[in-house]
């Protein structure tokens, strides 16, 4: 299968994204696919094309999602020459993957396309992410004791630290014990950044 006019469909409709869900993310989110496919065995293209599309159809991405499921409908039967099962499969698996949603999966693919998603979220990039996210919504980074989705840090103990326990395969909660890492070394320094030492405030 080549990807190609999937990654130009994808192109066009992400391009202005500004809070963390761009192209470069559907790309990183294909490459986690592919990394967790060596170790575990189902439905290649379902999975890559699924990684390349997923946020489409995500109102984070869309005010109008029904148009958006018409237009990868038709993109992904007309352009790319899916059966209407692997189409119906491939949005079962976007509008199921997101943690919001906390919806049982129903595939292995689907398994497998969140588990990439929500490596994403984590290490360097996840922490870049948020601060495209922070900054979208006009959250600040910081502040003390905020353990809640009005801040960045406070993302960081909302959603993003309970991710390794919540992945798929052996294979992404490796991965994400690793960037998790970063993560709670970069608070730190956050944390230190913004403690005020008594002898600089007088
Ligand atoms: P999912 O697709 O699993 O529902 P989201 O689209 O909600 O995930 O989140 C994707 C990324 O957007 C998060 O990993 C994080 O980087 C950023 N993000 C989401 N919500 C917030 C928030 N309240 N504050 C900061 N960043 C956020
Ligand atoms: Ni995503």
């Amino acid at each position: 299968m080549n990807y190609q006019e999937v990654e130009k469909f994808v192109k066009s409709k992400l391009n202005n994204n500004n809070n963390g869900h761009g192209l470069d993310h559907a790309l990183r989110v294909v490459k986690n696919v592919k990394l967790i496919l060596r170790e575990v065995d189902c439905q290649k293209h379902i999975c890559i094309i699924s990684a390349y599309v997923h946020d489409l159809i995500d109102r984070k991405v869309t005010n109008d999602i029904n148009h958006e499921i018409q237009e990868l409908t038709s993109f992904l039967k007309s352009q790319i020459k899916l059966t209407n099962r692997e189409c119906e499969h491939i949005l079962t698996i976007c509008s199921t993957i997101s943690y919001s949603k906390n919806e049982r999966l129903t595939s292995t693919e689907a398994m497998v396309v969140q588990d990439a998603d929500r490596l994403d979220a984590l290490g360097a990039t996840g922490i870049a992410r948020t601060i495209q996210y922070s900054t979208a919504t006009h959250s600040p980074i910081y502040i003390e004791g905020d353990k809640s989705d009005d801040t960045a840090i406070g993302h960081f103990h909302a959603k993003l630290y309970k991710l390794p326990d919540l992945m798929n395969f052996q294979v992404s909660k490796q991965l994400a014990a690793e960037k998790i890492e970063l993560m709670k070394l970069f608070e730190t320094h956050i944390i230190s950044e913004n403690k005020h030492n008594e002898e600089h405030l007088h």
